[in-house]
């Protein structure tokens, strides 16, 4: 007989029953798929020997006044788009059965969940969260994937797992853009095309951060104004937020410090769709 007394031992030696050599890998989404979700599924595709890929608009991490209603969806489409991706399975829970009438259940992230997007979205991450967590318990997957592109997401759900010790193996994606550098996202056919011309300079602010960080520009201040000064080339949009913050605590910066990683990331409103973006940079 064999005695563990470690939680991650014990799942160890249980998984040696359950998976293959590559395992389940899972791509969990909202639908409406563009070449960012398409991309984490070949990168799903390559680590693994099974993708599975979830397709669940929830509500509960949509605020009362948010684009639940509005947010767009097209099944049929996105089969075809995983067909042709040769995903193995897709999951779409049905919306009263996922959440039952007395569901009364959630999950969340304290810290994590509070600074940028928490700020304007006080109950996103718990909604993420619960659903996330809702999800790998019917996915039970060896790997979850999740994109760059909700980075505080991907830092919120990588906490999570290590707090309530799921055993899965969290990897993050790169951020797939448009030619003109915008971030693809689901929300992008929401905006008019002013707007659309516009929101270019979200990656705009970013890539001056960037450059101003490879410059030796070390005060945070200083990096924010100078990506403000590509915002205002936003006429039909507005600020929510414009953050330089470490990348593993997301708490906002003051001064650079060689050697960290930090993260800036921007949110800007056009009407009542909200566009985010952000970057990752290690400072020399
Ligand atoms: P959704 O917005 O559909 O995104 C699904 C996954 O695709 C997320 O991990 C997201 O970060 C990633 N993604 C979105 N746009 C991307 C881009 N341009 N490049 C790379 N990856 C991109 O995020 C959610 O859904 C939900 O919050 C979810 C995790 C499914 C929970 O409901």
């Amino acid at each position: 007989m064999k005695v563990l007394q470690d939680s991650k031992a014990l799942r160890t030696a249980l998984s040696d029953f359950r998976k293959g050599d590559k395992g389940i890998g899972f791509v969990p989404t909202m639908g409406y798929l563009h070449e960012g979700h398409l991309s984490i599924v070949r990168q799903a595709k390559k680590e693994n020997r099974v993708v599975i890929v979830s397709i669940f608009v929830n509500p509960l991490q949509f605020g009362p006044k948010e684009d639940f209603w509005r947010y767009p969806r097209n099944l049929v489409r996105d089969k075809a788009l995983l067909e042709r991706e040769k995903t193995d399975f897709l999951f779409v829970p049905a919306l009263k059965q996922f959440y039952g009438p007395d569901f009364q259940t959630v999950v969340s992230v304290k810290a994590l969940s509070q600074p940028l997007c928490g700020i304007t979205r006080p109950a996103h991450f718990t909604g993420v969260c619960t659903v996330v967590l809702k999800l790998l318990n019917n996915v039970m997957p060896d790997t979850l994937y999740l994109g760059q592109k909700d980075y505080q997401q991907f830092r919120v759900i990588e906490q999570l797992v290590k707090d309530l010790d799921f055993p899965v193996k969290v990897r993050m994606a790169p951020i797939v853009r448009e030619r003109d550098g915008l971030a693809m996202s689901s929300r992008n056919v929401l905006l008019s095309s002013i707007e659309r011309e516009e929101a270019a300079f979200l990656y705009r602010a970013l890539q001056k951060a960037e450059a101003f960080v490879r410059a030796g520009a070390r005060d945070a201040a200083k990096i924010k104004k100078m990506m403000r000064e590509e915002l205002k080339f936003i006429r039909h949009g507005r600020e929510d937020y414009l953050e330089i913050a470490d990348a593993a605590t997301l708490e906002s910066v003051v001064k650079l410090r060689s050697g960290t990683k930090i993260l800036a990331a921007l949110a800007v409103f056009f009407g009542k769709t909200r566009l985010i973006d952000n970057t990752l940079m290690t400072v020399e």
